[in-house]
């Protein structure tokens, strides 16, 4: 079975992953040349690590990429069960990629967006077929954690649903329903701490001991500012950005600390700099 991706940033290329791991036929589409080469250098990367590490053989490091592709073209969602969406968290972008990506695919095809918390109605709304719309939210880094998040629009069928929820299965996630809201669920409880811990860094409290305690006092895997650094700071304000904008509430005012880096440029783990900083291969270095 074939499915595309469309995006291949940080989550579209994890997802791209996830798929062909999985045993389909992946095509993961990216206007951005850049973005493309950025993707195919990453994961080769990370293969060749697992290789060396033992986790992976050769034979199935080849097999696996042997089912994915790359394209520049949304053409290329021809032939598609479903075609996931990972494009950047902004509104126009979203709608813009869906109505290429309606007009491009077969009548059939699911068309299901990573949205963080982006409403799925409106982006369905721009299609021709908002029936077969509704979110799949993936978390970071996509082939490695379990759960998706499944959110449906106001008019997304049952059959729509009951077929992305195989779907997920398929490629071995557990789903959890979450309601059409901003953050949807994990989001909505996740990403306030990590704003919160913000707040503390700006207040004059070191990165490092707001981490220690989340992670020593909670056993979390990554503290708030580590995981803020992971995801990207630049997707982390965009989500609580979101929060803020959509339940029109103060208590999840950004931190001015998190759009003063971002201005600046300083995205976290994938510029080599965010609140630490970073070698090239992605090692903290302080
Ligand atoms: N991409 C793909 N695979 C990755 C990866 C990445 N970026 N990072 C690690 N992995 C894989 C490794 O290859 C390894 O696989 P292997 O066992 O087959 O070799 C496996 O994950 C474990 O890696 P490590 O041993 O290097 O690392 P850890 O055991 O320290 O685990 C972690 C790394 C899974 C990232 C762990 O630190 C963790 O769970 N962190 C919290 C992540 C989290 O909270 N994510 C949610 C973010 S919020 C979000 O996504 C919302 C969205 O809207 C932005």
């Amino acid at each position: 079975m074939k499915a595309a991706v469309v995006g291949a940033g940080l989550m579209g290329s994890g997802i791209a992953q996830t798929c062909a791991q999985a045993g389909f036929e992946v095509v993961n589409i990216d206007t951005f040349p850049s973005a493309i080469d950025k993707a195919k250098a990453n994961l080769e990367a990370l293969f060749a690590r697992k290789v060396t590490k033992g986790s992976m053989t050769e034979e199935k490091k080849e097999e696996i990429l042997g089912r994915l592709t790359y394209s520049g073209s949304f053409e290329d969602v021809k032939g598609a069960a479903i075609v996931i969406e990972a494009v950047p968290e902004k509104i126009e972008i979203k709608k813009d990629t869906f109505r290429k990506v309606d007009e491009a695919a077969d009548a059939d095809t699911l068309i299901v967006s990573n949205t963080s918390g982006l409403s799925i109605s409106e982006i369905a709304s721009v299609t021709n077929r908002p029936d077969k719309v509704m979110g799949v939210h993936f978390f970071y880094p996509a082939p490695v954690m379990k759960l998706v998040e499944l959110v449906r629009g106001l008019v997304t069928s049952n059959e729509t649903y009951e077929k992305v929820k195989e779907f997920a299965g398929q490629i071995g996630k557990t789903t959890v329903d979450a309601p059409e809201y901003p953050g949807f669920m994990v989001n909505r409880i996740l990403v306030p701490m990590q704003n919160e811990a913000a707040f503390m860094v700006m207040e004059g409290s070191r990165p490092e001991d707001v981490d220690n305690a989340m992670k020593l006092g909670c056993n979390h895997p990554m503290g708030p500012i580590e995981l803020t650094d992971f995801v990207g700071i630049d997707t982390m304000l965009a989500t609580m950005t979101g929060l803020y904008n959509g339940f029109h509430d103060s208590k999840y005012r950004p931190c001015p600390l998190l759009e003063t880096m971002v201005k600046a440029g300083h995205l976290g783990k994938k510029t080599g700099q965010g609140f630490y900083k970073y070698d090239e291969k992605g090692n903290k270095i302080s």
